[in-house]
């Protein structure tokens, strides 16, 4: 639990801290099929992006949600919002994204008040992600580690290829990475804020940008900690995650009074 609002420095007075979430929710969600922007179509009928913030609202630490809306639909998802009941604690913002979830997350970074010193980023297409992951993944920055992700061993063998030129063709396999030493990795991704705000300012990524903020975190140089992630912090991206993600809340619904 952690609910409490100063901690110890290694030196003098007591540093006030605030955590906050940024939630990137501004994709299409191209794979998902035609429809509604991904983080507004609904799981249990409740847009996806309403229990994404909830998620994060959920932990205890977590005493701001910045979401980055559709650029094109910020007001309507603020109205969206603003019909929702959060925790005492909770302020909520909304911000317009960009074209890619770089840019989001870049957007989302840039609203943050000058008090939070740690920041999760939170895929809106990661509705389910348990409080404890959420909370393993803080308690990882509290303890000092300046970027924590949340991930699991591979279920599948991974191949490395050279991708064909057109989709269908066979593709020349280059090698098969050992198993057991990869994590498929999810969010929440944890930081400490001015390391991910230093990545951001200073790694540049090509054409669809980065997918991963650890990722551009490791290319400073600083080391980057995996924990436990969660099978229910499962990123929604095709249509047959969906059908998944309503059958997880189902049972939650049936056993737990979610
Ligand atoms: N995202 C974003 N801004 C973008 C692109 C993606 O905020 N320009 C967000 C998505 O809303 C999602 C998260 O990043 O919550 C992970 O991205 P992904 O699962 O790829 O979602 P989409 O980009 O919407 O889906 P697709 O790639 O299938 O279009
Ligand atoms: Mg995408």
């Amino acid at each position: 639990m952690y609910d409490e609002t100063r901690h110890e420095g290694p030196a003098g007075p007591p540093r006030p801290h605030r955590t906050a979430a940024v939630i990137p929710a501004a994709g299409r969600g191209v794979r998902l099929g035609p429809g509604a922007p991904k983080a507004l179509r609904a799981l249990g009928g409740i847009p996806m992006l309403i229990h994404a913030v909830r998620a994060m609202a959920r932990s205890r630490a977590v005493s701001l949600v910045v979401v980055v809306a559709p650029p094109d639909g910020a007001a309507e998802v603020r109205n969206l919002l603003d019909e929702v009941s959060l925790p005492e604690r909770t302020d909520l913002l909304v911000v317009p994204g960009g074209e890619t979830r770089q840019e989001s997350v870049r957007a989302g970074l840039d609203a943050l008040p000058e008090d939070v010193t740690a920041v999760l980023i939170h895929d809106a297409a990661r509705p389910l992600v348990p409080v404890d992951t959420v909370d393993a993944v803080v308690e990882a920055v509290r303890d000092g580690a300046p970027a924590v992700v949340p991930a699991l061993p591979l279920a599948d063998t991974v191949k490395e290829v050279e991708p064909a030129g057109r989709p269908g063709e066979p593709e020349a396999v280059l090698g098969t990475p050992e198993r057991s030493r990869l994590r498929a990795v999810q969010t929440p991704q944890g930081f400490d804020r001015k390391t991910l705000v230093r990545a951001h300012e200073t790694i540049a990524v090509n054409g669809e940008g980065a997918t991963d903020d650890a990722g551009m975190v490791e290319k400073l140089g600083v080391t980057v900690v995996v924990v436990p992630g969660h099978e229910e912090a499962f990123k929604v991206t095709r249509p047959l995650d969906l059908v998944l993600a309503e059958a997880v809340l189902a049972r939650r619904r049936a056993t737990d009074a979610y």
